[in-house]
C-alpha cells in the first residue's frame, strides 16, 4: 500500500506535460476488438484501468503489448466472449466491452456491474439500446448472457439520458451491424469524438459525433489503424487547478484547448489569467481566488461532474461563498469529508454543496474515496499549510499517471511513500 505525502503551502509553478485520456483509451481499446490486423494506440496513459482493459482483451484471445505509451492490439485470435467477474470488477467501465464483443462475436457474457463509489450505476440505457439492435439479454446467476441470434441490426435508438458509456456501447455494436443505426440524445463528450475518429480510421462510417444525433452505417469489416489518444482534459484541469489553488502558474503542455472551454472560464471567473496557445495553456493565479457563484454539473458541453470535486477543493480557500449542484451522480460529494478534516467549511444537502471559503487549510491524514475525490484531496493538500497524507491512492492511480512526478517537477512537495 502506498500513500502521497504532501508538504503544502508552496505554489505549483512550471511546465506539466499532459497524458492521454483514460476515458478515451478505454472504449478505444474495446474498439480494437472489432478490427482485423494490428491496432496501434499512441499516447496511451499508463494507468491501472488501461492495464485492466488489456487483461480483458488478452482474456478474449487478443495479443496486447505496451511499450512506453504505445499499446498494440491484435484481435485476430479472439475466441472468447465471456468476461470473468474478477476482470469485470477491476473497473466499472469494463461494461463498454459489451458492445464491442457483441459486434465482434454476436454474443457476450458479462456480470452485472452493480453500484460503485459514486452511487448506483445502472446500465438499463445500454441494455435497452442493444435490445433494439436485436440483442437478447438473459439474466442468469448475476450474469448477463447477451446474444444476437440473427446478428446485430441497425436501429433508431433514443437514449433517455445522454449516457457516455451507453453511447459508446451502441457505437461499438453498430459499426459492424447490418444497416444504419441512429442514436438520438447521444452523449457529446470529446471522448465520444475520439472513439468515432479511431473507428473511422479503421474503416467505419460514423457521422454526427459531438452532436446529439449520431448516424452509423454498418460495414462488413474494420481494419486496425494507428491512432493517437486525445489528451486528458480532466487531468489537465486538475493540474491547472493545482496552480490556481496555490497561487502558482502552470503551463500545461500537449492539450486540446477547445475540450476544456466548459471549465476554463470558471477558473478565469475565480481570478486566474489564462493564455491559450495552439496546444498548450498557461494559467497564472492570483494570491487568493474568488468564489464562483453557482456551478451545476451537466452532460457535455455543460460543467463536467468529474471536475466538480477538483474545483471544490480550490474554492475551499477562495474569498466568498461557492455553490455546487451535482446533477449526474448521487454520491459525488465524498471528498467533502476529507476537505472538512483539513479545515474547509462545506455544507452538503442533497445534491447541493455550499462552500464558504476559509483563509487557509491545514494538513491532515485523509482517504481518497474515488478517483476525482483523491485528486481533490491532493489539491487541498498542496494548498494547505503543513503536512497532508492522502491514503487509498489506488483510486488516484486509476486516472492520473505519476501525479506526484508531474506535480513535483512543477515545484510541489509531494512524494509517494509506503503506507
Ligand atoms: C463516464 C466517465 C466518467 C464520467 C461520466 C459522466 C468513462 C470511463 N467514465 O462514465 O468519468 O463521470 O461519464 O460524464 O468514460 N445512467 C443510468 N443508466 C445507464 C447509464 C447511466 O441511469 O444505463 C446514469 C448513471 O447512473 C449516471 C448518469 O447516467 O447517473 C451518467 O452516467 P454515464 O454518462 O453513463 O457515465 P459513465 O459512462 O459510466
Amino acid at each position: 500500500m502506498q500513500k502521497l505525502a504532501i508538504s503544502g503551502g508552496v505554489p505549483v509553478e512550471g511546465d506539466i506535460p499532459l497524458n492521454g485520456a483514460k476515458n478515451s483509451a478505454l472504449p478505444i481499446l474495446a474498439g480494437s476488438l472489432l478490427c482485423k490486423g494490428e491496432t496501434v494506440l499512441e499516447n496511451c496513459p499508463r494507468l491501472t484501468d488501461v492495464y485492466a482493459a488489456m487483461r480483458i482483451l488478452t482474456h478474449t484471445g487478443c495479443c496486447c503489448a505496451i511499450k512506453e505509451h504505445t499499446v498494440s492490439v491484435c484481435a485476430d485470435g479472439v475466441c472468447c466472449s465471456e468476461i470473468p467477474e474478477a476482470l469485470m470488477q477491476e473497473m466499472r467501465s469494463s461494461i463498454v466491452f459489451l458492445g464491442a464483443l457483441l459486434g465482434r462475436t454476436g454474443s457476450c457474457s458479462v456480470c452485472y456491474p452493480g453500484g460503485c463509489e459514486l452511487g448506483p450505476r445502472p446500465i438499463d440505457i445500454h441494455l435497452d439500446a442493444l435490445r433494439k439492435m436485436g440483442v437478447r439479454i438473459l439474466r442468469r446467476d448475476g450474469r448477463l448472457e447477451c446474444t444476437a441470434p440473427c446478428g446485430l441490426k441497425g436501429a433508431c435508438v433514443h437514449l433517455r439520458f445522454p449516457s457516455v458509456g451507453a453511447t459508446e456501447n451502441v457505437i461499438l455494436a453498430a459499426v459492424l451491424a447490418k444497416g444504419e443505426t441512429i442514436i438520438h440524445n447521444a452523449a457529446r463528450e470529446p471522448e465520444i469524438c475520439d472513439l468515432a475518429h479511431f473507428l473511422r480510421g479503421c474503416g467505419a462510417f460514423i457521422r454526427g459525433d459531438g452532436e446529439s444525433t449520431i448516424r452509423i452505417k454498418g460495414t462488413d469489416e474494420l481494419n486496425g489503424c494507428v491512432h493517437r489518444i486525445m489528451p486528458d482534459r480532466i487531468a489537465g484541469i486538475t493540474y491547472l487547478t493545482a496552480a490556481a489553488a496555490t497561487g502558482g502558474a502552470v503551463r500545461l503542455c500537449g492539450t486540446q484547448n477547445a475540450c476544456m472551454e466548459n471549465v476554463l472560464p470558471v477558473l478565469e471567473q475565480a481570478g486566474c489569467r489564462i493564455e491559450r496557445a495552439s496546444d498548450d495553456i498557461y494559467l497564472s493565479a492570483p494570491s487568493r481566488l474568488r468564489a464562483v457563484p453557482r456551478l451545476r454539473t451537466m452532460p457535455h458541453p455543460g460543467f463536467p461532474t468529474d471536475v466538480q470535486p477538483i474545483i471544490m477543493a480550490a474554492m475551499t480557500v477562495a474569498e466568498g461563498v461557492s455553490v455546487f449542484e451535482e446533477n449526474i451522480f448521487e454520491c459525488r460529494y465524498r471528498h467533502a469529508d476529507g476537505l472538512v478534516q483539513m479545515g474547509a467549511d462545506i455544507c452538503v444537502s442533497g445534491r447541493t454543496a455550499v462552500v464558504s471559503g476559509v483563509k487557509e487549510l491545514s494538513g491532515a491524514h485523509v482517504n481518497a474515496t474515488d478517483l476525482r475525490s483523491g485528486a481533490a484531496l491532493v489539491i487541498a493538500g498542496l494548498a494547505a499549510h503543513g503536512e497532508t497524507e492522502v491514503r487509498q491512492i489506488h483510486h488516484i492511480d486509476r486516472g492520473y499517471e505519476e501525479i506526484e512526478k508531474r506535480l513535483s517537477a512543477a515545484g510541489a512537495r509531494i512524494r509517494r511513500v509506503a503506507q
